[in-house]
């Protein structure tokens, strides 16, 4: 797991190693401090015994050794800080565009998977755990155990058998610290988790809040968000209830030592004689090296504490940085697609492979290039699962695809998208003005061609319409503008492709009937050697098709033309007598 983070340090490997070299210097130049300041304590003892210009210029000396350690010291400090931040900032940066980067290469497969929310939230939340983490163990994993190191050993020097008070003290406790995390991070764990559910509900409620308001359920929603983040509130009272008995361990343990050396200290130099060494000064060093250590083992803790909260988080990136897109283009991709054929061989189709039953089964259809295709069939009948199989969004199970004869596994997958144009049942326009949501289809495409295309959409006139015309700002989601319009910008988009294979999913449901027929027409006239596959609900929408086929739970349940179909298909029959009696009631 490690492995794969420390792959996104990259430039910032000299960052994170100058901020623990600095937080190094600093740690040696702050214990060396209290040492100077004793023989300076020392020397103003003694300055009886010296003239007073010499006193004088020991005094001054030894002051300008202090400021010369104090200096250095906040100079390693600031540099450590500065490296610190870059390079976990720097780390942060790189991971999440490794996480960008690797989400744009997944497959529908890989995104099924993983939900939209939780795919931000790792970007965005558990980047930023990971990040202070690795801030941490950058700056403070080094500093506290050099500081217990460091000090103990001053301690020693200085205070002499008196110092192994603190190395009593040490583990006991570390281990009361290291106590109190354990138990803290099974709730932190939770926490997480919650935070996770939090993060989905804003998301989806606030993408989704416009049916949120329709159907009128904003208290629901409200209520929902009160009590997840009330879960979250008594999960962290928990988890700081748990932490907040740092502060009295530490308070007793640095009392203890206190009491303890003053006291062991005291008897010492009270019972006069051979004191080993003990004065006040001393004692009072002892006293200060001793806070150090102790505050040391406190930031340990926490730095502990941090990185194991963390954990989690990095668990959930690496899960998604190791995931593999199950789509890959083949060693020798093809790039030619030579015309709009196509050809499903026995295919079986299921999304995924623990799924019982197949989505798609032994279809075995075969399509012309040039031909028009309807494609008729009930909610959940498969129609869209066929139809993704085109463009590789899903790859088959069993059984083979060819576009222009052949398989479309062997193709590169851009050449392959750019040649079977598909416009998405659930389509999206993404905000930015018509012209660069239309160029989505062909960066290249001139203003010309942009025209051509919303014509044979039928977008032309409405888009001319708008006071700014094709340069009208789309909002996101395309929320500014009406559905049937949506729909034809849509399929304006694919069409810059000139694809040889167009795909329409149920990309005229809201388009009314006449300028569908418009449509269809345009399609007739301007682009008649592109294969044109049509699905749609109303029968009027692929009754002039060459060959319609007819879905039923996920199998073909026939094939033919319209006059065909209307006299051997039932399903087909059923459908076309309740639509044209539909109409009939509807003009009376
Ligand atoms: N991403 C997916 N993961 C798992 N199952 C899916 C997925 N998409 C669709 N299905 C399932 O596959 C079956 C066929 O769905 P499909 O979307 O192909 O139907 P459809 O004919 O296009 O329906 P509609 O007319 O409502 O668009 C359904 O049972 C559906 O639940
Ligand atoms: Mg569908």
């Amino acid at each position: 797991m490690l492995k794969t983070l420390a792959k996104s340090i990259r430039e910032y490997k000299t960052a994170s190693i100058l901020s623990p070299l600095f937080v190094t210097i600093e740690v040696i130049l702050e214990c060396l401090m209290p040492f100077v300041i004793a023989e300076l304590v020392g020397v103003i003892e003694h300055s009886g015994s010296m003239e007073e210009a010499e006193a004088m210029a020991t005094v001054w000396k030894y002051a300008g050794i202090l400021v010369g350690i104090a200096v250095a010291s906040l100079v390693a400090g600031t540099l450590a800080g500065v490296f610190c931040a870059k390079a976990s900032t720097g780390f942060a940066k790189n991971l999440r565009k490794d996480l960008y980067y690797h989400i744009q290469e997944f497959s529908f497969e890989n995104i099924d998977k993983f939900s939209t929310p939780s795919l931000v939230t790792r970007m965005t939340t558990d980047v930023t755990n990971v990040q202070m983490a690795y801030m941490m163990i950058v700056r403070l994993a080094i500093r506290a155990p050099l500081m217990v190191i460091f000090s103990f050993i001053m301690a020693f020097v200085m205070g002499g058998d008196l110092a192994w008070i603190f190395i009593a003290v040490v583990p006991v406790v570390a281990a009361a610290l290291f106590a109190i995390m354990y138990k803290v991070m099974p709730t932190f764990r939770r926490l997480f988790h919650k935070y996770d559910d939090m993060n989905e509900s804003v998301q989806e409620n606030v993408s989704g809040i416009r049916v949120v308001k329709a159907y009128v359920r904003e208290e629901y929603e409200k209520d929902k968000f009160g009590k997840t983040s009330t879960a979250l509130m008594k999960d962290f009272t928990k988890a700081e209830r748990l932490l907040a008995w740092n502060d009295p361990i530490m308070q007793f343990a640095f009392y203890g030592v206190l009491s303890s050396v003053l006291f062991v200290g005291s008897y010492l130099i009270m019972k006069g004689g051979d004191t080993g060494g003990y004065d006040v000064t001393s004692v009072s060093q002892l006293i200060v090296y001793g806070m150090q250590i102790l505050s040391s083992v406190m930031m340990f803790s926490m730095v502990f504490a941090m990185i194991a909260m963390s954990m989690e988080s990095a668990r959930r990136i690496v899960e998604v940085l190791n995931e593999k897109s199950s789509l890959h283009d083949p060693e020798n991709p093809i790039f030619e697609v030579k015309d709009g054929s196509i050809d499903f061989d026995h295919v079986n189709f299921k999304y995924s492979p623990t799924a019982e039953k197949f989505v798609l089964n032994d279809i075995d259809l075969h399509i012309k290039s040039g031909e028009t295709i309807g494609i008729i069939g009930g909610t959940g009948s498969s129609k869209t699962s066929l139809v993704n199989l085109l463009s590789r969004l899903y790859d088959v199970t069993e059984g083979s695809v060819e576009v222009g004869g052949v398989d479309v596994r062997e193709y590169d997958l851009t050449a392959l998208r750019n040649q079977v144009a598909v416009v998405l049942q659930k389509n999206v326009l993404f905000s930015g003005t018509i012209k660069e949501n239309l160029r989505w289809g062909n960066p290249d495409a001139t203003d010309e061609e942009l025209v051509e295309a919303c014509k044979l959409a039928q977008a032309d006139e409405f888009v001319r319409a708008f006071p700014k015309g094709y340069d009208t700002y789309i909002e996101q989601g395309g929320t500014n503008v009406s559905g049937g319009q949506k729909q034809r910008l849509c399929i304006a988009r694919a069409l810059l492709k000139k694809p040889k294979i167009l795909v329409l999913d149920d990309s005229t449901s809201a388009v009314d009937t006449h300028t569908d027929a418009l449509i269809r027409k345009a399609f007739r006239d301007y682009i008649p050697t592109t294969t044109k596959i049509i699905i749609a609900q109303r029968i009027s929408s692929v009754e002039d098709a060459d060959r319609i086929i007819v879905m039923d739970g996920g199998k073909i349940n026939g094939i033919g033309t319209h006059e065909e179909l209307v006299k051997t298909n039932a399903i087909y029959a059923e459908v076309y007598h309740s639509q044209t009696k539909g109409a009939a009631s509807d003009e009376k």
